[in-house]
C-alpha cells in the first residue's frame, strides 16, 4: 500500500482484480487501446508477489471515501532502465487533480525501488486531456509516430512523451508537490523492504 495525502495505492492481489477488471473496461477506458487486459491475464499478475512483477497494476481508492477512483499501473524496462505507465481515474473523480497525486506516488515508488532513470512512453494524439495531464506532470513530449496505432478502426498518430528521474525530483522537491508527498507518503507494504541493495538513491 503506498498512502498520499488523498489517494492510496493498493498492488492488485487476487481480491482486487475484478475491481481493477471493471476499471480497465469502464467508459473512462474505451477508446485507449493500451488499456484493455483480460482477467486471466490480470489473475496470473495478481499471483505473483509485487516486488517479482515486470509490471503491475495498482486499485486507486480516495483516501477519505475509501472508494475505488482508478488504476494505474507499470511496466518495468530494467534493461533499459525504464518504465512505461498507464492511467485511468473514474469519471467522478476526475479533474481534482488525484489523478496527478496518484501518478506522483507511483512514479517516486518506481525510482525509489528500481534503478530507472526514466518514465516514457506513448499517447494516442487524440488524447488530448491525457496529453495535458501529462505536460502537467512534467514530461516532455520527445516524438511523433504517425499512423503508427491501428485501433477501432482507424489509424492514430502516437505521441511519445517522457521524464527523467532528476526532472522528476526537481519537481516534486518544489514546497507544494512534497507536501503532499513526502509527509504522508508511507510506504508499508512489506515488499518495499526487499534488495534495499538495489535501490538507487536519488
Ligand atoms: C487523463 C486523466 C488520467 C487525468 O486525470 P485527472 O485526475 O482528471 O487529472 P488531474 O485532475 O490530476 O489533472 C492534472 C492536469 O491535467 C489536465 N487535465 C486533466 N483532465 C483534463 C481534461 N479533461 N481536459 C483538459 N485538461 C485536463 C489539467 O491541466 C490538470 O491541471 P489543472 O488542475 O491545473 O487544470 C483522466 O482524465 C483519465 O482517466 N482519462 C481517461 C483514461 C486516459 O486517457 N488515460 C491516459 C492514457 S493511459
Amino acid at each position: 500500500m503506498i498512502i498520499g495525502k488523498n489517494v492510496i495505492l493498493h498492488h492488485m492481489n487476487p481480491d482486487t482484480v475484478q475491481d481493477i477488471y471493471d476499471i480497465l473496461h469502464s467508459d473512462e477506458a474505451s477508446g485507449k487501446g493500451f488499456l484493455e487486459r483480460d482477467i486471466y491475464y490480470l489473475n496470473e499478475i495478481a499471483r505473483i508477489k509485487p516486488r517479482e512483477r515486470e509490471g503491475s497494476f495498482l486499485l486507486i481508492k480516495e483516501r477519505s471515501s475509501q472508494k475505488n477512483m482508478g488504476v494505474i499501473f507499470y511496466q518495468l524496462k530494467l534493461k533499459h532502465l525504464q518504465a512505461t505507465f498507464g492511467i485511468i481515474i473514474l469519471k467522478d473523480f476526475q479533474k481534482k487533480e488525484l489523478g496527478l497525486e496518484a501518478h506522483d506516488l507511483m512514479v517516486k515508488y518506481l525510482f525509489d525501488s528500481y534503478p530507472i532513470q526514466k518514465m516514457e512512453g506513448p499517447i494516442t494524439a487524440k488524447n488530448k486531456p491525457s496529453l495535458i495531464a501529462a505536460q502537467k506532470a512534467g514530461y516532455k513530449i520527445e516524438g511523433v509516430i504517425r499512423n503508427t496505432w491501428f485501433h477501432d478502426g482507424e489509424l492514430h498518430d502516437l505521441i511519445y512523451i517522457g521524464l527523467l528521474r532528476e526532472e522528476f525530483f526537481a519537481r516534486i522537491n518544489n514546497k507544494d508537490v512534497s507536501d503532499q508527498l513526502n509527509s504522508p507518503l508511507k510506504i508499508v507494504e512489506k515488499e518495499m523492504s526487499y534488495e534495499r541493495s538495489f535501490i538507487k538513491k536519488n
